[in-house]
């Protein structure tokens, strides 16, 4: 050949990602969401897929074509992706949670559509489990890679949730109004590890994805030498 094979450094790892966001009911036609893509998530799963990973992504509703992965998992709710995450968290070598959760679902969704009957309509909210900090917290967890999106304080925020969730790694973007990030084609990240820091700066999604899967190739690596 003309050209030298591929690296494929993930070869036999297993790994798992969430991506997208998640749809929590209020009534059977309604829902509280969230403006998560799942577009870095998606492409995040292909570039690690691509470096060898078997990987299983587990995705809430979006609207992308189907990436190239082992095996794809459909959710819809924060329960359900919870769910689907922990049958298979205790095998697998790495966790990347690039999915936009819902912190909160309604508490008691309605059976029946509302109807409009009340000028002041209260919602009660329950938090849901924290996916990603029940991941790290197993007796022995996978290599745990975390998102943080932040509209302020972006590196404080995220070195606080790395160390809160106990995670070896946590991704930062900045989101809302003319950044990156959330409905948009490229994004800029900060990735942070217990003892480094890299900036990958705003770019198409894609390579981005793929620069990330690289920094997490050498962490992990690291980890496990
Ligand atoms: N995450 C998760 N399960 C949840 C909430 C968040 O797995 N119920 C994951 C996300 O996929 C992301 C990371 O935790 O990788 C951080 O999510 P983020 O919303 O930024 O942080 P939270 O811990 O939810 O804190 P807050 O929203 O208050 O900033
Ligand atoms: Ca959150």
């Amino acid at each position: 050949a003309l050209f030298p094979p591929p690296a494929r450094p993930l070869a036999g790892v297993r790994l798992l990602l969430t991506a997208g966001p998640t749809r929590e009911p209020l009534d059977p036609v309604r829902f509280l969401g969230n403006r998560s893509s799942g577009r870095m998530g998606f492409a995040l799963a292909e570039a690690l897929t691509e470096l060898g990973a078997h990987v299983v992504l587990v995705a809430g509703p979006v609207t992308l074509p189907a990436p190239r992965v082992a095996e794809r998992v459909d959710v819809e709710t924060a329960l359900d992706m919870h769910g689907a995450v922990m049958e298979r968290a205790a095998d697998c070598d790495l966790f990347v949670a690039t999915a936009a959760v819902a912190d909160y679902r309604p508490m008691d969704p309605a059976e029946n559509k509302i109807k409009k009957n009340a000028d002041e309509l209260t919602l009660r909210l329950v938090r849901n489990p924290d996916i990603l900090a029940e991941v790290a917290a197993l007796d022995s967890p996978p290599f745990t890679v975390g998102f943080a999106a932040e509209t302020d304080h972006v590196e404080e925020y995220a070195r606080d949730k790395l160390k809160r969730k106990k995670l070896d790694m946590i991704a930062a973007n900045q989101v809302g109004g003319t950044h990156g990030g959330f409905e948009r084609a490229e994004n800029a990240l900060t990735v942070i590890w217990r003892d480094g820091q890299r900036e990958l700066p705003m770019m198409d999604k894609t390579q981005l994805a793929r620069e990330l899967a690289q920094l997490i190739v050498e962490r992990y690596q690291e980890h496990h030498a």
